[in-house]
């Protein structure tokens, strides 16, 4: 997990808001088009997530790749908002941690700058071990950030509802977009489990259906055409469009996306 000088770089993305560019994978963290506003529509809006915070009393969300914090300061924004929010446990997996004073020059934007995410999460980096770690961030907020590969990733302790499938993409982070991986997180999911991405790729979506998952397609954010909602329930996939798993399946069986 040494990165060397493979160490993130930060870049600012349209909205104002910064991401990181990760040499390693040749690829920035966010849409360049608006990091905040991507995080938004994928995580929270589109898969209702936003709705859910309002009316359940406990909710577990499982986030593939914590990268610069982003989508969890964003979930910390949230509930703050709230006048009773619900307790939430939230879950992520990191293998490659940004280093503490990186983490400090963060800007997401004034909405969530009130939070001082830099400071957050520049004591949250500053502090992790590899392996387990929780923080109980506020009253309403637990994290728990496993340091380490997702292949070292040991079950949640309780079943999820949210999964933000966030790795890179599938060209340069193929390993966290097999049936394997998507069956570990059906292993982990609650029957109402909702997963969204920004993603939109066949292969994915492949992966997605050979695993089990019931796939959707939903209207991408900041220019992109698709992103994908996936659930062990097609109940909970709504009004979006849905995707034929079977179709999927047969194309992956055949070598399609090999
Ligand atoms: C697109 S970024 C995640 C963005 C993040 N969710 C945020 O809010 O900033 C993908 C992350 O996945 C991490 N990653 C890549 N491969 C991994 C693996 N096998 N296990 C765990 N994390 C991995 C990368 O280091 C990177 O931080």
């Amino acid at each position: 997990m040494d990165t060397g000088d493979q160490k993130p770089k930060i870049s600012e993305t349209k909205d104002g808001s910064t991401t990181l560019y990760s040499p390693l994978f040749d690829q920035h963290y966010h849409n360049p088009n608006g990091a905040v506003a991507e995080s938004k529509i994928v995580f929270f809006e589109t898969p209702g997530l936003l709705k859910e915070l309002q009316s359940r009393n406990h909710l577990a969300i499982f986030e593939m790749g914590f990268g610069t914090g982003l989508n969890f300061i964003l979930l910390k924004h949230y509930l703050e908002e709230l006048q009773n929010p619900p307790t939430v446990d939230f879950y992520s997996v990191e293998a490659y941690p940004v280093d503490p004073d990186t983490a400090a020059q963060f800007d997401f934007g004034e909405e969530l700058n009130r939070h001082k995410p830099g400071e957050i999460l520049k004591s949250i980096f500053t502090e992790v071990n590899p392996g387990a770690n929780s923080f109980s961030i506020s009253e309403s907020l637990t994290l728990n950030l496993f340091i380490g590969t997702f292949e070292e990733y040991p079950k949640p302790d309780q079943p999820i509802h949210f999964f933000f499938q966030d790795p890179f993409s599938p060209d340069v982070n193929a390993e966290l977009w097999t049936p394997e991986v998507f069956q570990s997180l059906k292993s982990y999911a609650d029957s109402s489990a909702t997963l969204s991405t920004y993603c939109a790729a066949s292969s994915a979506r492949a992966a997605m259906a050979v695993a089990g998952w019931k796939i959707a397609r939903a209207p991408g954010a900041l220019g992109k055409r698709e992103m994908t909602l996936a659930s062990l329930n097609e109940k909970n996939l709504g009004s979006y469009k849905r995707v034929n798993e079977h179709r999927l399946i047969e194309r992956y069986q055949k070598g399609d996306f090999d």
